[in-house]
């Protein structure tokens, strides 16, 4: 029996499969390169030195996910597939509707018809909205200020829905805070297309002389330094808390939505300071206007992880920037 991994070629999804992997899991891959790239799956056979089955595939083809459920045992899906940027989202709404959504749906048919009922699903702290107050809680009110956000909200719903009419099926719904950093051997790494909107790789690129200097967005948000601040977690923490949400379906059935976060706030300048200590040089920054749609602070109560999954995040601030700028030097121009 095998777990899908939709989005496998990803950022997160290519760190979860090495884990996974790595924990005599078998997988199947499926992704369609639209926001990364087939060096990862070979990365990820390096790292582990196990093969897998690979499906380029779009989710908006329905006869592309057919043939991966009729040609391998199927038990659960981990789906990261989807389009991620919150800018980018409110350009063009209706592609990030009918990508996130209709995949979505289309994966969930097929999922059904096969009777494969247990799904983890990668949704976002960005659901939090701007009204809740730090550090959110799973069970506080939800609302999304972007059409990205919007449809983390909208397949939460779905996948709820779909369990209150069928209590076979068996959901996680993770919501992660700020991934950021790379696995130890430097082969797998965040790699985001074009200029990043993330602050990390941006720092990461002024760090190699790609970019010339970040710009911080806002120095007056009510924090500490008055820069924004975020719960970043390891992205090697977050996929194994995704081993560990597979594990929890696979022994129960229910919706359970889980925040996976470390429970630390560190402010735009914590970081820059710790990737300054990391790369072992000055990175050259200035203060800029507020990025509109950005709150002041957003960070997780991990607990309820804690509790259900017995999974807390272990790795700290230093150790990501250590090894995100080890990724981002040996991978001066990504994977
Ligand atoms: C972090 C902090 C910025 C860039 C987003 C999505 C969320 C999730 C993670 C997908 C903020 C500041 C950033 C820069 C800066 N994505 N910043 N200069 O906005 O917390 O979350 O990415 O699931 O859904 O909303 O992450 O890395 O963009 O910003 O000063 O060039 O860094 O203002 O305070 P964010 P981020």
């Amino acid at each position: 029996m095998a777990v899908l991994i939709t989005g496998g070629a990803g950022f997160i999804g290519s760190h979860t499969c090495v884990e996974l992997l790595e924990a005599g899991r078998e997988i199947v891959v499926l992704d369609n390169f639209s926001n990364s790239k087939p060096e990862a799956l070979k990365r990820i056979q390096q790292i582990t030195g196990k093969d897998f089955k690979f499906y380029e595939a779009d989710l908006l083809d329905r006869c592309g996910i057919e043939r991966v459920f009729q040609q391998n045992e199927i038990d659960s899906v981990i789906h990261f597939a989807g389009l991620k940027a919150v800018g980018e989202s409110c350009h063009i709404p209706l592609q990030y509707y009918h990508n996130n959504l209709t995949g979505t749906l289309l994966l969930c048919q097929v999922m059904e018809k096969h009777k494969c009922k247990k799904i983890v699903f990668s949704s976002s702290a960005t659901v939090y909205g701007m009204h809740n107050t730090a550090p959110f809680r799973e069970d506080m009110p939800l609302s999304a200020t972007n059409p990205y956000g919007q449809t983390k909200l909208m397949i939460e719903q779905i996948l709820t829905d779909l369990y209150r009419a069928d209590p076979e099926w068996s959901v996680a719904l993770l919501r992660y805070f700020n991934p950021i950093g790379a696995h130890k051997s430097g082969l797998l790494g965040e790699d985001p297309n074009g200029i990043p909107n993330n602050l990390l790789p941006y720092i990461s690129q002024v760090a190699t002389g790609k970019l010339k200097e970040l710009a911080v967005f806002g120095d007056d948000y009510d924090t500490p330094d008055g820069t924004g601040v975020r719960d970043y977690i390891h992205v090697v923490d977050l996929a194994q808390g995704h081993l560990a949400a597979l594990d929890y379906i696979t022994g129960n059935t229910g919706v359970e939505a889980i925040n996976l976060g470390t429970g630390k706030g560190y402010s735009v300048l914590d970081v820059l300071h710790a990737f300054e200590e990391a790369c072992g040089k000055k990175l050259p920054h200035h203060i800029a206007p507020r990025r509109p749609g950005d709150i002041a602070t957003c960070y997780a109560d991990p607990s309820k992880a804690k509790q259900l999954l017995n999974w807390e995040a272990k790795r700290t601030l230093a150790d990501m920037c250590a090894d995100g700028w080890n990724f981002s030097k040996n991978n001066p121009n990504g994977l």
